[in-house]
């Protein structure tokens, strides 16, 4: 998608579609509150065109409600698609965000593969241009993509130009500014997009490492993709443990990302670790899951796809923070070779003096959290000194979010501040669940130092206080995105398939630490 900035007045881009912005000024309730949409926009051609339809009250300005008009009066377009954003005291960047979707997933069935979007004025004095034009960017990129990669009769119906219009009297560079960063960020959210909608057979942990060392090699960041080997060597023994059951190697992928400028000493500021589960496929091992719905755990690499999106827009915004990026690759099968229930497993030492942590297997299905074990240590050996984490890792969190909030867990209020602060930018939603020691009694084991279930109850927490166990004081937050990665229902503004969910947020949080 070409994306292209315009500061013309509205009446005159000659486009397709021309999309503008509408939201609902009623403030009364009761039944004789009638709708009362308005234009974001205070164009006069504009405002004369949907002047009609407006008072016709066939349109409320509901949330993505469109809304579209052939010929329109007076402008150059050749149609005029109006997009609600509900309630306008309760409407923010983030529905603006969606809007933009909705313009993009209104055009792409309809043949159009070119369109125009008016940036909303008028809006809200706490929204600057740029952000709305970021947002708006970032909605559009989202917006075109779609999961049908496969089809043999798949027709490309993406969009080819969007154009983003600012009114003349914007701070321009600011805008420009903001589309920039719209195309990076929505860019880099539908890579993850793209290696999360890819089948099993398709992205084995091998191949989930050609393709984060491909972008690394575009986007200018170091990567190395190691192997069965390398992990004997770090003596991964929780990571090792859940690839030994299948034919398909291991992947240890790690990124990193080194501005100039920033100190590389001990002691010179902060290096974040960001490490991502990466299970290319999640059959649950010897302890199998049932076969209703398995194929979607072709998802379970999730957590590493968003970390190798957000590495990608961090090479490209280059925000001044060092970060190391490591994705534990594996796929998790049932095999003569595979692990049992019952087996212990040595994690690996943080340092060759201590010993790693002892681990019993009460269920080979949870085992992101084994290979997150070793990916947390891994990260802290190579000197992060604050980790997030993202994975698609129970169940139980969307037992206990719906499919509406994902959980977010943190052995640090400062660090997790940092991320609250990061979704009013992302909008992504977050929700923190609670750590503690009477989860973190529910998995001790009697052979070794803890077993990898807790049970049915608080299974979210038990497994989240399973990673603190290899986080220890080291500044953590984990993101369980299990409810959240995959979308089963069609959104407006968004495919179903994979969402690319905690992509926008990590980067900010990321951004959150830059010296400047
Ligand atoms: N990958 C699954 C979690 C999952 C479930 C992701 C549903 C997406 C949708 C994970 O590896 C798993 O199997 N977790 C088990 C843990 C249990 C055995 C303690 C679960 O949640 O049932
Ligand atoms: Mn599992
Ligand atoms: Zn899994």
């Amino acid at each position: 998608m070409r994306t292209n900035l315009s500061f013309a007045s509205p009446a005159e881009v000659a486009t397709e579609l021309l999309a503008v912005l509408a939201v609902d000024t009623q403030t009364e309730k009761g039944p004789n509150a009638k709708p009362a949409p308005a234009l974001l926009s205070s164009d006069p051609a504009l405002t004369a065109a949907a002047a009609g339809v407006l008072a016709s009250g066939e349109f409320k300005a509901g949330a993505n409600e469109t809304l579209l008009l052939h010929s329109p009066a007076g402008l150059a377009a050749k149609r005029l698609l109006i997009v609600g954003l509900g309630k306008q005291a309760k409407a923010t960047v983030h529905n603006v965000r969606n809007a933009a979707g909705t313009a993009v997933r209104f055009a792409k069935p309809r043949g159009i593969r070119e369109l125009a979007l008016i940036l909303p004025e008028n809006f809200s004095e706490s929204l600057r241009p740029a952000g709305l034009a970021r947002a708006s960017v970032e909605g559009a990129f989202v917006g075109d993509f779609d999961p049908d990669t496969y089809r043999s009769d798949r027709k490309d119906v993406s969009i080819q130009a969007f154009t983003l219009v600012a009114s003349g009297n914007s701070d321009r560079a600011a805008v420009q500014a903001g589309l920039s960063e719209g195309i990076i960020i929505g860019e880099s959210q539908n890579f993850a997009r793209s290696l999360v909608n890819e089948p099993g057979n398709k992205l084995t942990p091998r191949i989930m490492g050609q393709r984060a060392a491909g972008m690394a090699q575009e986007v200018g960041l170091t990567c190395e993709v190691h192997s069965t080997e390398k992990l004997h060597e770090l003596k991964m023994g929780a990571f090792w443990s859940v690839s030994q059951g299948s034919v398909e190697p291991p992947a240890l992928i790690v990124l990193r990302y080194e501005p100039e400028g920033v100190s590389k000493n001990e002691g010179g500021g902060p290096v974040l670790g960001l490490v991502g589960k990466g299970i290319t496929f999640d059959t649950g091992g010897i302890s199998i899951k049932p076969s209703d719905s398995m194929e979607k755990m072709k998802y379970d690499m999730a957590g590493g796809a968003a970390m190798l999106g957000t590495m990608r827009a961090i090479a490209l915004l280059k925000p001044k923070v060092r970060v190391i990026a490591i994705v534990c690759a594996a796929e998790n099968m049932p095999d003569g070779k595979a692990q049992k229930p019952g087996d212990v497993q040595i994690a690996m030492p943080l340092s060759p003096d201590k010993p790693g942590k002892a681990i019993e297997i009460i269920n080979t299905d949870a085992e992101g959290r084994l290979v997150l074990a070793d990916g947390l240590t891994y990260a802290r050996q190579l000197g992060a000194t604050h980790l997030i984490d993202a994975a698609t890792l129970t169940g139980a969190i969307g037992v206990a979010l719906g499919l509406i909030n994902a959980g977010a867990f943190s052995n640090d209020d400062a660090a997790f501040e940092k991320f609250q602060a990061a979704l009013a930018t992302s909008g992504e939603k977050f929700w923190r669940m609670p750590l503690g020691d009477e989860y973190a009694d529910m998995i001790k084991s009697d052979i070794g130092d803890i077993k990898n279930t807790g049970g049915r109850y608080g299974g979210a927490s038990t497994a989240a206080e399973f990673l603190h166990v290899f986080a220890e004081d080291t500044p953590w937050i984990h993101l369980d995105i299990a409810g959240l990665a995959w979308n089963d229902e069609n959104k407006p503004f968004l495919a179903k398939g994979p969402s690319g969910v905690a992509v926008r947020s990590i980067l900010e949080w990321v951004r959150s630490y830059s010296t400047q």
